[in-house]
């Protein structure tokens, strides 16, 4: 059992007179900021609905299918597919697939045949963590080059099954450039260097959200200490009396 604030500790501050605290987190970077700020309650809001479920006007929607959301079998990984376009709003799906891995590649062909545009997904595969164990960078050792050669082929493969784009993820630059020259749609990387034709990074690496650094990404913000400065002056105001303020309170008369 975690040591959390209990029940009885909010009755005892509230008993002492002491002013409760709280906030809204709806994942884990955040709340672990907020949590390190001193809050005395976190709400996993339905504000989330509002604040995380929302609609963007530009740019296309690329859901990631889940590990073994796609796989068991074809009509589950259709229907699955499916529900992303029609339900979540998705633009485009995204599948991971292993090195030759037939089963991935025959169901984005069923996908792209049916009309659902589909973005592959080859070089580290995170869903495959299990069975990957380690190196994490795939294409290493590339004077043997049968690992490379695997990656070109199955990037290959996925083109002729329709893909419009492959995410190349953690892979040597010559693996990713090896690749990018073998293909006719667009490679995007993430740890695989320069010779790609797009960018991909995990917004919390990006926005230094949620600690470590890694190699492969760049930090273009600290919001990790954003925020806990934030929720640290925030709990401390609330404590002192000093927010809300009159210029937070509705008065009975206003239009508003
Ligand atoms: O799940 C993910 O964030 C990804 C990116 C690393 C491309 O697949």
């Amino acid at each position: 059992m975690q040591d959390r604030t209990s029940v009885r500790d909010i009755l005892d501050k509230y008993e002492n007179g002491e002013t409760l605290t709280m906030l809204t987190a709806y994942d884990a970077p955040v709340a672990r900021q907020v949590d390190r700020g001193g809050v005395d309650m976190i709400l996993v809001g339905d504000s989330a609905a509002d604040n995380h479920l929302g609609h963007v006007e530009d740019a296309m929607v690329v859901g990631d299918m889940p590990f073994l959301s796609y796989g068991a079998s074809m009509e589950e990984s259709v229907e699955n597919a499916g529900r992303f376009m029609k339900e979540a709003g998705a633009d485009a799906v995204k599948l991971e697939t292993a090195p030759y891995g037939e089963t991935t590649i025959e169901i984005v062909d069923r996908l792209t045949e049916l009309g659902i545009p589909t973005m592959g997904h080859i070089g580290f595969t995170p869903q495959r963590m299990h069975q990957i164990g380690g190196p994490y960078i795939q294409g290493r050792g590339h004077t043997s080059s049968a690992a490379i050669d695997a990656l070109v082929e199955t990037a290959q493969r996925l083109e002729e099954a329709g893909v419009f784009t492959i995410v190349l993820e953690t892979v040597t630059e010559e693996t990713a450039k090896q690749v990018t020259e073998a293909v006719d749609v667009p490679t995007i990387g993430i740890g695989a260097g320069r010779y790609v034709d797009g960018q991909v990074l995990v917004i919390t690496d990006m926005l230094g959200l949620g600690g470590e650094a890694f190699k492969l990404s760049k930090q273009y913000a600290d919001l990790d200490s954003e925020v806990r400065e934030a929720v640290e002056t925030y709990v401390s105001e609330v404590e002192n009396g000093e927010f809300p303020t009159e210029e937070n309170v509705y008065d009975p008369v206003d239009e508003e």
